[in-house]
């Protein structure tokens, strides 16, 4: 049995990351997360490109060094090469290219949503690996989809969001209540104290599978401010029950939905992915759904649900067992489909 090692770039959005793998275990997985971003209230693409050139040598030598590996010792190298903000992407691919084209290795371009999803194959031992097929839905600040898995490479986007992702509903929901960005982490937090029941928001109404989140938005917006004409310390007073409210009915959105397709796919194997996969409100209702409806369900390890590296290496190695290597043509694709 072959022991293959992999580097893995990822530099999507915010996130300067890279990850070393001897096939599907992980020896290293750095992120450089980008602070610049806070003080304007969400990611600039200009200074997001800006950071991964300062960013992206420093973390891929601290991943070799971690995984005590030479990059004499690599046998291929992955990449994301979309979706994702242009110039962030550019700047994995093109030293990803180069850094292929140095060592003499094969290079293997990586779908960063299937990315998401295969993120549950990395060997870990509390973590159970889906089988095929299964239902994943990928819940970012980029993305919301449902998508169906046949097999590693061979998926099926059922539905998605047709305006904003789940995770810029609870971001903006998060700045309209004066929280920092990003703000879904501490709507979490304070969700924790709240009554989820005390504000009702209407669900938006947007057929088959697929989600809308704009119209929540503007709803949370008008709601505060009505309130705030009334008691403007109606924020301070009520924070806990208005993160709880908000929480419930965003996860009750993405429950409908998934309940949804299981039923018509009869799929009843059901993996998360993606940063809002962090969300305690998420993570409890597939633990119901497991009990009530005997469903599976699979939430990955903390660190593999926001961006990173290993789970580009992941894909990575699967990819490069089936030798779908990528040419030195390669261009980075900001709306790179499934
Ligand atoms: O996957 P990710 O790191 O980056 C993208 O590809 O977008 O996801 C980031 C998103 C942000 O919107 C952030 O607020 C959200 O994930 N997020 C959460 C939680 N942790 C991260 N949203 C709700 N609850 C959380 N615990
Ligand atoms: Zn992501």
């Amino acid at each position: 049995d072959q022991k293959i090692n992999i580097l893995a770039i990822e530099s999507s959005c915010d996130d300067t990351a890279a990850a070393v793998l001897t096939n599907d275990k992980i020896l290293s997985n750095i992120v450089a997360t980008q602070e610049v971003h806070q003080q304007y209230g969400g990611v600039v693409p200009e200074l997001a490109s800006r950071a991964h050139q300062q960013n992206i040598v420093p973390v891929i030598h601290q991943a070799l060094s971690k995984a005590n590996m030479d990059k004499s010792q690599l046998h291929a190298i992955a990449f994301t090469r979309g979706p994702g903000l242009m110039g962030s992407l550019l700047v994995g691919t093109s030293f990803a290219k180069s850094l292929s084209l140095g060592l003499g290795i094969p290079l293997i371009e990586i779908n960063h949503m299937q990315a998401h999803i295969l993120a549950h194959f990395i060997d870990e031992k509390e973590f159970d690996k889906p089988t095929f097929p299964f239902l994943a839905m990928t819940i970012s600040g980029g993305h919301t989809q449902i998508v169906k898995v046949t097999s590693y490479f061979t998926m099926e986007v059922i539905g998605q969001t047709i305006d904003d992702a789940v995770g810029e509903a609870f971001d903006k929901s998060a700045k309209i209540l004066g929280l920092p960005y990003p703000g879904g982490p501490l709507i979490d937090k304070y969700s924790k104290e709240g009554n989820p029941k005390a504000f009702p928001f209407t669900r938006p109404k947007v057929g088959g599978l697929d989600f809308s989140f704009s119209g929540f938005k503007t709803a949370v917006l008008y709601f505060i401010q009505k309130q705030l004409k009334e008691d403007p310390q109606f924020i301070e007073k009520n924070l806990e029950d208005i993160c709880a409210s908000i929480q419930y009915t965003i996860v009750d959105i993405l429950m409908h939905k998934l309940k949804k397709a299981v039923k018509e796919t009869g799929i009843r194997q059901v993996a998360i992915g993606g940063g809002v996969s962090a969300n305690s409100g998420i993570r409890n209702a597939l633990q119901d759904a497991e009990k009530k409806y005997g469903w599976k369900c699979f939430i990955p390890k903390f660190e593999y649900t926001t961006d990173n590296a290993a789970m580009i290496g992941i894909a990575g190695y699967y990819k490069f067992l089936e030798k779908d290597f990528a040419d030195f043509s390669a261009t980075a694709n900001s709306r790179y489909k499934i």
